[in-house]
């Protein structure tokens, strides 16, 4: 349903609560200025209705959370059910069947669609920690300490993950405490040349002296901008971390269960990693991630538990989200999704490229993941505009995210079960206010 406003944005109620919680949270936490948040109050398929009753059209999926719309049917009644019967266990020491469904299911997904082999599963409850389940598993398999990550690569804010984030906006304060671990190339971008020869020599030159054991990389960097690499990346980091024998991890938490299109964003170019991190829509909303391995290499990496895991916590396998993830996964399984996001994506792609500009430059992306740039006269970034393009466009009703490593690009990662005619509206409305 297109937005409908009944007070000014952000609403009154909305204003109270922003007020209140600058009081009372860390006041990095949460962006507040007058124009901006607006407090949710319930959601279904695109939209979300905030505290004083405005409706709103989401283009964000709840930072590409609810790619199958707000509130699927079953997955509500499924976490319901769940609800009233059991939604805490013992992860790691007396379990639940639904986590033993939800690692199968994982492994089916992933490893054994792609004719791998079996798949093994480290839950956890954030993205942040599946990137770091699959450091681990990377070092106790080689016992390498390095990592290869990209320039603009986003993989969380824990210590660990931080360490291969590639942003220095993120990095910066805590420098002094983080590892050395991590080297960082440039993302090829498959819209400025990129050469393959070139970067395997870069990526070689790393990689030689033997003190790397892992290769990190986002099959499309999402938070660095929807950026979209060449197809030859994934198959040929397959080949340097054959030759070098490193362990290949994709982060699909933004790429996975259809975003790009095909059910994981590495599928595009048919290169298969050692270990996958999944997180975001898995669960359609509930604080779980996972990193899945290809059997042997976990076996290999991680010893057999003799009652004290190395790697877990309170949470882990968490029965509802597990059961939310199971739903979201039938879900996901029993649609063509791929069409339609293609479709989707490419009907976007045009608008977006229609809307080029004045202050709108280049856009970019793939599937349901893309982005425009926003500049300034000289056609360079132009952050601050961005960013209020985010609020001009949340004041009338549509929920955008900026992004990208200068913090200039809009993104557009809408729930897939969005309309054209919805998609065609938000164009129009960024049409009249970049105009
Ligand atoms: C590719 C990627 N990896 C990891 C993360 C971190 O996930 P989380 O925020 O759940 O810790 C994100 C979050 O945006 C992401 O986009």
């Amino acid at each position: 349903m297109l937005p409908e406003l009944v007070t000014a944005i952000p609403g009154p109620r909305s204003l109270e609560l922003a007020e209140r919680l600058r009081a009372h949270e860390s006041r990095n936490v949460t962006y507040v200025s007058p124009h901006f948040p607006i407090f949710w109050q319930e959601a279904a398929s695109a939209n979300v209705w905030d505290v004083d009753g405005n409706r709103f059209l989401d283009l964000t999926s709840g930072f590409g959370v609810a790619s199958l719309g707000y509130t699927p049917a079953a997955v509500v009644e499924g976490a319901r059910e769940q609800l009233g019967r059991l939604y805490h266990a013992m992860g790691d020491v007396h379990p639940t069947a639904e986590k033993v469904e939800l690692c199968a299911k994982l492994s089916a997904l992933t490893f054994e669609s792609w004719g791998v082999g079996p798949g093994k599963a480290i839950l956890t409850n954030s993205g942040s920690e599946a990137v770091e389940a699959a450091l681990k598993t990377a070092w106790l398999a080689t016992h390498r300490r390095g990592v290869l990550a990209f320039e603009g690569g986003y993989h969380g804010l824990g210590y660990g993950a931080l360490t291969v984030t590639g942003r220095k906006l993120f990095r910066d304060p805590f420098a002094a405490q983080l590892a050395d671990f991590a080297s960082f190339l440039p993302f090829p971008d498959v819209q400025q040349t990129a050469h393959r020869t070139a970067f395997s020599r870069s990526a070689e030159a790393l990689l030689a002296p033997g003190d790397i054991g892992a290769i990190l990389v986002e099959p499309v960097q999402g938070r660095g901008g929807e950026i979209v690499p060449p197809e030859w990346l994934l198959p040929e980091l397959r080949v340097l971390a054959d030759r070098f024998g490193v362990i290949l991890i994709f982060d699909e938490i933004y790429t996975g269960f259809h975003r790009t299109g095909p059910r994981f964003g590495c599928e595009r170019s048919r290169a298969w990693p050692d270990l996958i991190c999944l997180g975001k829509a898995l669960t359609s909303g509930f604080p779980l991630a996972a990193c899945v391995g290809r059997s042997e290499l976990m076996d290999q990496a991680w010893p057999e538990s003799t009652g004290e895991a190395l790697h877990t916590s309170t949470f882990l396998g968490n029965p509802l989200g597990c059961r939310m993830a199971l739903e979201s996964l039938a879900l996901l399984e029993g649609d063509s999704w791929e069409e339609r996001v293609l479709a989707l994506g490419m009907h976007l792609a045009d608008g977006l490229r229609n809307l080029r500009g004045g202050c709108l430059g280049a856009a970019r992306g793939i599937g349901l993941m893309q982005g425009i740039e926003v500049i300034n006269g000289k056609g360079t970034p132009d952050a601050g505009r961005a960013g209020a393009l985010v609020e001009a466009m949340l004041a009338r009703g549509i929920l955008l995210l900026g992004g990208g490593t200068e913090q200039n690009i809009l993104s557009f990662t809408p729930p897939f079960v969005i309309k054209p005619s919805e998609l065609d509206f938000a164009l129009g409305q960024l049409r009249d206010l970049a105009g």
